[in-house]
């Protein structure tokens, strides 16, 4: 086929096909064809309101466009267009001839590409928004049934206090719900309308870019058209969030890398998201969660990469901008895999509670509820630290666990027989603490901000 270019006029030369490669952009942005199609119907008609197209012609435009929208170009046609807009324009003079032409009336591949972009960032908000939450949902059902079962709480991955499984888990929770929200917001922010602003100077045809823009479902139109041409604000949002939910999912992912290890063996991870090893075949290995702390790094280059491409771009419309969609559709992508594994995994693995328990209750990671005893009794709390500490070097040379060394001159008995870790769970009842009781009523709570957020964003 003899590709015709939509800007051939004043070459006297065919672009090289180096250039072309280097150049071109559909094999990457055909993914936006929905959004293509949805734009160019909707500036069709525009311009049929504003008396730049006839009925007829809107109306002929108008159905070859959604029957180009039903027919996703096949891999064959990768290499036959610059891009998916000039491959639509293509298709559409395929079906109405020279009528074709007169889409481009006012409007430029600038404005028609932001546009395009901001619809698809539109709906990949969204799907991260639900695909977060079905996560965040598992953990708080986990949260629920795990609400008392005692595990080791770590600082600086040493046994620090004990803690509850449900606790742990609505940690993470809180961090999802946030990051729901941030996707949320994103959207929010980002739903402005760029048609209309044409190549960078606003289109000369008399619009109603209001109308316009409740036509394609948003808000407002942009109030800059030399903005609205060249910001990415909403790619780099979408790209920052997803970071940060698969830091967060990374650190998950870390945390139950840690227990399922053989040194831990606090839980079992279920055979079906597990892996095994071509030569030892004892291994057991958890690679969904290794490769969700990957992703997680080639997130983070992603987002460092875009806001690199636009750190220097004077305005308007640049083609560096044209490396905008694949890091974005790298990461819709990420998610859409990623995520519901996690969900699948935090609801099928196993908990061992029996060892996260007897690990919860050794003496050390008891101590500092000791001191908390001595020192609601009055003793001040830097002695009763001070004591506590002696007494536990004590116990370490005469080989025996602080409770078997028994009492001292300052710690009765009774102190020693309230070392017990449902005791000392119970006592952190306080709000946000981890005793099972608030642990209950935090899943409760969680409960209710995830079917809120549910409603607001389905
Ligand atoms: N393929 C281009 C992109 O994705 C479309 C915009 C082209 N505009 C231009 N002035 N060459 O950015």
């Amino acid at each position: 086929m003899k590709r015709k270019d939509m800007w051939g006029g004043r070459f006297r030369q065919t672009p090289s096909d180096l250039l072309r490669r280097l150049n071109d952009s559909f094999a990457v942005d055909r993914a936006l064809l929905e959004e293509d199609v949805q734009g160019s119907i909707a500036w069709a008609q525009a311009l049929g309101r504003a008396d730049a197209l006839s009925r007829t012609e809107v109306s002929k435009l108008v159905s070859a466009l959604r029957d180009i929208g039903r027919r996703p170009p096949g891999p064959g046609e990768t290499g036959k267009h610059e891009d998916v807009h000039s491959f639509v324009e293509y298709q559409l003079s395929k079906r109405v001839g020279a009528l074709a032409g007169k889409l481009h009336t006012g409007r430029s591949r600038n404005d028609q590409v932001a546009t395009d972009f901001k619809l698809y960032l539109k709906k990949a908000l969204q799907e991260a928004c639900l695909l977060t939450l079905d996560v965040s949902d598992t953990l708080i059902e986990r949260a629920t049934s795990e609400a008392a079962t005692a595990m080791p709480g770590y600082t600086h991955l040493k046994r620090a206090e004990p803690v509850t499984f449900g606790h742990w888990c609505l940690a993470y929770v809180e961090m999802l719900l946030r990051d729901v929200q941030r996707f949320a917001q994103a959207r929010a922010r980002g739903d402005e309308c760029p048609l209309g602003s044409g190549a960078l100077a606003g289109t000369p045809v008399g619009i109603d870019r209001k109308a316009l823009a409740r036509e394609l479902n948003f808000s407002r139109p942009t109030a800059n058209s030399l903005d609205a041409v060249s910001d990415r604000d909403m790619a780099v949002e979408y790209l920052f969030d997803c970071s940060l939910l698969l830091a967060h999912l990374s650190r998950l992912a870390e945390d139950l890398i840690l227990f399922s290890s053989d040194e831990c063996q606090f839980i079992d991870l279920p055979d079906s998201l597990a892996t095994g090893s071509s030569r030892m075949p004892h291994k057991k290995n958890p690679d969904v969660l290794e490769l969700a702390r990957g992703y997680a790094g080639r997130a983070i280059g992603d987002l460092a990469g875009l806001l690199s491409i636009l750190k220097g771009l004077p305005l308007a419309y640049n083609k560096d901008l044209q490396l905008d969609k694949e890091p974005v559709f790298r990461s819709r992508q990420v998610l859409g895999l990623t995520l519901p594994v996690i969900a699948e995994l935090v609801r099928g693995m196993e908990i061992n509670c029996r060892r996260m328990h007897r690990a919860a209750s050794g003496d050390l990671i008891l101590a500092t509820a000791l001191v908390d005893r001595l020192a609601a009794r009055g003793i001040p709390f830097r002695k009763a630290h001070e004591m506590v500490g002696r007494r536990i070097v004590e116990a370490s040379r005469a080989n025996q666990n602080l409770r078997d060394l028994g009492p001292s001159a300052e710690i009765t008995g009774d102190d020693l027989r309230a070392m017990r870790v449902e005791l000392v769970l119970g006592k952190r009842n306080v709000l946000g603490g981890t005793a099972p009781a608030r642990v209950r009523k935090a899943a409760a709570e969680a409960r209710r901000r995830s079917a809120k957020l549910r409603r607001a964003h389905a």
